[in-house]
């Protein structure tokens, strides 16, 4: 790839990010705790949802510490609404390992190798807590940043094919010029040693792409389409915990309570959702009574 085109590439975010810069609280304190309960979030969950949940969440867990002591209960409470509570437990569990169970106040590790060892992180999660609570220019990839690159350096497949595209584009073929175009724009200019704000000004600007263009991202190899909630098996085992954090019961009473409620479903799905919830450390079970961690 020519570093001409990359360039050209480069000042097109630049001037977007100028003029439609967005302000997140996450943003203007960028304090590491906050950027770690951010990403793990935004994972799944789009930023107008994540932002209200994550004031309430600061207000309520306002550090490591405060994280590491509350209970599962209380954690899974605020989580509510946002879906895939998996993610509330891995913040927990970070928060648990980083300050030794509440003994400390807590300092979250600034290498990927550590990052990646933590509950729920990933690698391209790493990079981005390296970006926004460290500024160290790691490549790295997501949702938002993938539609960037497959809208400006792939988009010929598209329009070659007329209608549909039919070449789904690898994560591997655009990592290195996430990689090339971190390496120049750090380098010098308005970006220079600022990975952070490059990172915001891709993740704005990949935004502003799929809300206004048909999401460039059905062209990546990595597009999956979240499934409807309603009717999906994470609509039962949400259901089950909420009972269960309201009530501690046996698999018959939960059976009993969304028998009433009339939601239909087999016992069988019950049990095997009971057993995952225990097993990924949401829940107990003592004499067949199932109790929140
Ligand atoms: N700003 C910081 N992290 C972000 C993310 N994951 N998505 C969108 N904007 C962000």
């Amino acid at each position: 790839m020519e570093i001409t085109r990359i360039n050209k590439f480069i000042s097109i975010v630049e001037k977007f990010y100028r003029e439609n810069k967005r302000g997140m609280p996450w943003r203007s304190d960028t304090n590491a705790y906050y950027v770690v309960v951010s990403e793990i979030m935004l994972q799944q969950t789009q930023v107008h949802r994540v932002t209200s949940k994550f004031d309430s969440w600061i207000k309520r867990f306002p550090n490591w510490h405060a994280l590491a002591t509350a209970s599962t209960k209380d954690v899974l409470e605020e989580w509510s609404g946002l879906g895939y509570n998996r993610r509330a437990l891995f913040l927990k569990r970070i928060a648990e390992a980083i300050t030794d169970n509440g003994k400390t106040k807590g300092v979250l590790p600034n290498t990927i190798d550590e990052l990646t060892k933590l509950p729920g992180i990933g690698p391209n999660t790493a990079g981005s807590i390296l970006a926004f609570a460290f500024n160290v220019p790691r490549p790295f990839i997501e949702t938002n940043i993938r539609s960037v690159y497959i809208h400006h350096f792939f988009a010929e497949i598209e329009k070659v094919e007329g209608k549909k595209a039919c070449k789904k584009i690898d994560d591997k073929e655009i990592f290195p010029l996430v990689e090339k175009s971190l390496t120049l724009v750090t380098k010098k200019g308005f970006f220079k040693d600022n990975t952070r704000e490059w990172y915001w000004a891709l993740m704005d600007y990949g935004s502003f792409l799929k809300k206004n263009l048909p999401n460039p991202s059905r062209q990546s190899a990595h597009h999956v389409k979240q499934k409807a909630f309603k009717g999906s098996n994470r609509e039962l085992r949400s259901k089950i915990l909420k009972l269960i954090m309201k009530q501690a019961s046996t698999r018959e009473m939960v059976e009993k309570q969304l028998k009433k409620e009339s939601y239909k479903c087999t016992r069988g799905r019950i049990g095997t959702n009971l057993d995952a919830l225990v097993r990924e450390g949401f829940i107990m079970s003592n004499i067949n009574v199932y109790r929140i961690i």
